[in-house]
């Protein structure tokens, strides 16, 4: 695993290029969580969909749809020939087919539109044998305190950009043309900004560049029509503000391994140093071995994911003197869950000081379809 390079920060690890969005399309230099001043477009039909190895977004919604009639597959092919119309459109800054607030399109700050399928999209006679096996939900951790209301849905669709007001826009296209033949059941929205709310600087360890083809893209092995495409593991995790902020700075450094002010391992001095873990002082590890980064490192080439968090932020329920009801809206990116994340999602379940301050309330997983190819549609091989 390698760390981003402040290179690859501003620019993204894939190459712009590669992603067929040019120089002036985003700026190089801009800043992840920036809003974009100017128009700015990302490709939507390529090998890939947009959003998933794009340079993360300001803001982002993740939808997740219930479909009503599971058992019918022409009206699931109807509703991704009518996403990817509209997301084609939206995406370079034009309005969607039915848009009844087409000036609210004019900006698309880097809008992606990316949809995934759960298990329960794969119900119908004809897409059965098409589900991926690793797409169901994880095992229950010892951690968990899941929420039904955040919890498996068939579909989703992760919609981003650099500016609320387009992604509002853009999440009223996705929902409302499917209105009949889908139902929402949760809105994850997020915010995504270099440090997430306990202060830290979050997704410096990343997989190398040069290994997204082998961690993060499907090479269709398993599943032919899976080839481009990749699985998203969605957790809601809530952190609890009242109590991290009762802690003392050393004791937060500690819980992760990192210094708070330059995001550095505790045994270095910049953020993309190396974490040695080995390290002791007195004969005590440097790095607690109970620390965040010391349970989550890999342990094997394998056990390697994108991270794109987004910060959640709302209103505190208004029970037992809660002050926030904040937290993260945990995306992570992988070739295979079972292979990538688990091992690492068991270990800190099994184990991790931050365990105390963070609680898992919400998880899914999903099939990302491949990009859309110019002519055709999103998921058009699952319907070959
Ligand atoms: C690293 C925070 C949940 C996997 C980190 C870092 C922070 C952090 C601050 C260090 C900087 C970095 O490399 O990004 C959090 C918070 C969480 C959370 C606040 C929950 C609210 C998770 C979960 C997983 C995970 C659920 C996976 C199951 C990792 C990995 C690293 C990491 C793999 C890099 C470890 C290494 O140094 O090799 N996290 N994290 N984290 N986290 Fe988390």
């Amino acid at each position: 695993m390698t760390r981003f390079s402040r290179r690859t920060l501003l620019t993204g690890g894939v190459g712009l290029a590669g992603l067929g969005v040019g120089a002036a399309a985003v700026g190089v230099g801009q800043e992840l969580s920036e809003p974009a001043t100017a128009p700015s477009t990302l490709p939507f039909f390529g090998d890939h969909q947009s959003g998933i190895v794009t340079p993360m977004q300001a803001h982002a919604n993740f939808i997740g749809l219930d479909l009503i009639d599971a058992a019918d597959h022409t009206a699931l092919q109807g509703m991704l020939r009518l996403w990817t119309q509209d997301a084609a459109n939206l995406t370079q800054g034009e309005p969607g087919f039915s848009d009844t607030e087409p000036e609210l399109a004019g900006a698309p700050a880097r809008l992606s539109i990316a949809v995934g399928f759960g298990p329960g999209a794969f119900a119908s006679q004809v897409l059965a044998a098409k589900k991926p096996a690793w797409c169901a939900p994880l095992p229950a951790f010892g951690i968990d305190r899941l929420q039904e209301r955040w919890g498996q849905t068939d579909v989703v669709v992760a919609v981003a950009c650099d500016d609320p007001m387009t992604l509002a826009h853009a999440v009223r296209m996705v929902v409302a043309p499917v209105r009949r033949r889908m139902r929402v059941r949760w809105m994850q929205q997020g915010f995504h900004h270099r440090r997430n709310l306990f202060g830290q600087v979050d997704g410096t360890v990343q997989p190398s560049d040069d290994r997204h083809d082998d961690l993060v893209w499907d090479d269709g092995a398993e599943q032919a029509w899976m080839a481009d495409g990749t699985s998203l593991v969605l957790r809601r995790i809530a952190m609890n503000m009242d109590t991290w902020e009762a802690l003392d700075r050393r004791g937060r450094e500690l819980s992760v391994g990192r210094s708070l002010d330059t995001g550095a391992p505790l045994t270095g001095t910049t953020e993309t140093d190396e974490a040695v873990f080995s390290a002791t002082k007195g004969g005590i590890p440097v790095i607690p071995e109970s620390a965040h980064i010391a349970r989550a490192h890999q342990r094997s080439d394998r056990e390697q994911f994108l991270r794109r968090p987004y910060s959640y932020d709302l209103a505190p329920p208004g029970v037992d003197g809660d002050t926030s009801d904040s937290g993260l809206i945990f995306a992570a990116y992988q070739r295979d869950p079972l292979a990538q994340y688990l091992p690492v999602q068991q270990r800190l379940a099994d184990h991790d000081a931050l365990n105390e301050w963070t609680t898992p309330i919400g998880s899914a997983v999903y099939a990302m379809l491949p990009g859309a190819r110019p002519g055709s549609y999103l998921g058009a091989p699952l319907f070959e």
